[in-house]
């Protein structure tokens, strides 16, 4: 089947009716259809398919062994996420596999097919968990005691969703086998919009981190309480929510977000006692971080004008990653020399990086928006990532 067509057969799985778009979060009971999904469809090739000890899926086209070439993505999705964020690239290394098959192409060396788990961080705050569990980069005791918005751990959910909580974490004998690993992904940004090119190869990923602000006041009464008495954390946090702005943008090529904002009780006429924040920053080199004490410095200032406190917590940091130099030349080469484009985003593929040599295609993108239900591809770009997924994988694999 083309990757359009695989794509087309999970259309209507998890499908977000409030939020538009998607919203498949690991282990959830979307996520778990797609992963049975993914499995049929390996084994339909002949593969075999195995979870790993931090829930990533490996399909393997021939027996496993050392210097491995490995492909694949993630499925799980930001909430109300794109179709494409993840599922393209496994769709597409499923049709790459059945397209190589239907050359009479065998791999010589070791070739699997794999699908991260939880690479969006959407349920447990972490990115592109699975790929830093299986390379050690979090701790397997911090990645336990991880919860999700209903304060489900990642234990519990591993444990529930069939594997052993206490084997989760770093996995040296399977990251041992991959030789190299591609990623195809659709273009997240606008970058290849004017190029003329349906494909282009990943140069390098820039240094991004997540932090936790937790504003604590006092809850109390919206009537009853005056301004003068108050000790409101939602006015330290909107004031931090204007200074990640202000202070982003004095930094060259520095992004910055809060998308999520949790008041706590959340009621119209409740005064909130805790406000939770998360900041997404993201600056090439090494900026980052004291940008983030930039932006601390500004929060405790509000926090403190309005009688409250603020107790920051970084969830996860990754520095700047640059794609194997070899891997690029080679990728560009068997491909007619397509673009080489950075990316702002992060990706399975750049925490592999530190450990294997890794390279990523991407997939034009119309609209230049993803992480939103507009994020698009068109069909004909599709198979054109597909079909160049194929002619490098054939000329790793053989
Ligand atoms: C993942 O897509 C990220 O960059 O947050
Ligand atoms: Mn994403
Ligand atoms: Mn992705």
């Amino acid at each position: 089947m083309t990757a359009s067509g695989l794509l087309g057969e999970i259309d209507g799985v998890g499908r977000d009716r409030k939020r538009g778009g998607y919203s498949r979060h690991a282990f959830d009971a979307p996520e778990q259809d797609l992963r049975a999904w993914f499995g049929e469809r390996a084994l339909g090739l002949g593969l075999d398919v195995d979870t790993d000890h931090n829930g990533n899926i490996w399909a393997w086209w021939g027996p496993p062994g050392p210097d491995a070439v490995v492909t694949g993505s993630h499925l799980d999705s930001v909430p109300g996420g794109g179709a494409f964020d993840g599922p393209l690239g496994v769709a597409s290394a499923l049709a790459a596999v059945e397209a190589l098959q239907a050359r009479g192409f065998r791999p010589t060396k070791p070739f699997a097919v794999v699908v991260f788990a939880e690479e969006e961080g959407g349920r447990f705050g972490v990115p592109c968990l699975g790929s830093r569990l299986l390379t050690g980069t979090i701790d397997a005791d911090k990645a336990r005691g991880l919860r999700d918005a209903d304060g489900v751990t990642f234990a519990e959910a591993a444990a529930k969703s069939g594997f052993d909580p206490d084997r989760v974490g770093a996995d040296p004998a399977r990251l041992g086998l991959i030789g190299k690993f591609v990623e195809l992904h659709v273009e997240q940004g606008r970058g290849l919009i004017d190029l003329g090119s349906p494909v282009a190869v990943g140069s390098t990923v820039i240094a991004h981190g997540r932090w936790r602000f937790s504003f604590a006041g006092q809850g109390n009464h919206a009537g009853a309480t005056l301004l003068a008495d108050r000790a409101d954390p939602m006015l330290p946090a909107a004031a931090t929510v204007t200074a990640v702005r202000r202070l982003a943008a004095g930094v060259p090529d520095a992004r910055a977000t809060v998308g999520r904002l949790v008041p706590t009780p959340g009621g119209t006429n409740v005064i909130a006692s805790t406000v939770d924040l998360w900041l997404d920053a993201r600056v090439p080199g090494t900026a980052t971080p004291e940008l983030v004490s930039e932006i601390v410095l500004a929060a405790e200032a509000a926090a403190a004008e309005e009688g409250c406190r603020v107790t920051v917590t970084r969830e996860s940091y990754s520095d700047d990653v640059v794609f194997d130099d070899a891997l690029r030349r080679d990728l560009g080469g068997w491909l007619g020399a397509p673009p080489e484009l950075p990316t702002g985003a992060g990706h399975d593929a750049a925490v592999l990086a530190g450990f294997v040599p890794s390279g990523m295609l991407y997939v034009r993108n119309p609209t230049g928006i993803s992480h939103s239900p507009e994020e698009f591809a068109e069909a004909g770009d599709v198979e054109a990532g597909a079909a160049a997924l194929a002619t490098v994988l054939e000329r790793l694999a053989r």
